[in-house]
């Protein structure tokens, strides 16, 4: 089933997602039903909260630059994942289906380590560097309310969020 994705400046987007107690029917059937709205919505990630459900679940599917085309070969879910460990710094030019036909230059860890449950509820590690690893932390910054433009200077955030709010004026106004 396709989810509609919550577009900034949605308050739920601030909220900050309750951890997942159990895996059960309802968590699988949110993580398909998110599966689907991903890849109709062409992302590489997608996280509860930008659905409407204050939950620590995301996927995650980042192809390398061989296999852009491919689908579910890297589909990696998340539930209730942490960052524990993260060096170096990099600038990537990300996007957010929550806020569409918008980029910015962001500023973020270049390798990170993280702890996530699978479907099986079984702890796994990975180890993620390059676009994996910044969408691993965009996601997650999702489900703690935050969004891309929120790591920009103020100066930025301010600019740029005065551009989307102009385009959706715009878009308002559209017959
Ligand atoms: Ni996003």
């Amino acid at each position: 089933m396709l989810l509609d994705i919550l577009k900034y400046p949605d308050p739920f987007l601030k909220t900050r997602a309750e951890k997942v107690a159990r895996i059960d029917d309802a968590v699988k059937s949110l993580i398909n039903n998110m599966v689907e709205t991903m890849y109709h919505a062409k992302g590489i990630g997608l996280a509860a909260t930008q659905v409407g459900v204050a939950k620590r679940v995301a996927i995650l599917d980042v192809p390398t630059d061989e296999e852009r085309k491919e689908r579910g070969k890297h589909l990696l879910p998340l539930i209730n994942p942490e960052i524990i460990l993260s060096e170096g710094t990099v600038v990537y030019e990300e996007g957010c289906l929550s806020i569409p036909g918008f980029t910015a230059d962001v500023t973020r860890a270049s390798m990170v380590v993280i702890r996530t449950l699978d479907l099986e509820g079984q702890v796994r590690e990975i180890t993620a560097e390059g676009l994996f690893a910044i969408a691993l932390q965009h996601e997650i910054d999702h489900l703690d309310g935050i969004l891309f433009i929120d790591r920009l200077s103020r100066l930025k955030r301010e600019m740029m969020k005065r551009k989307i709010r102009k385009s959706i004026e715009a878009e308002d106004k559209a017959l």
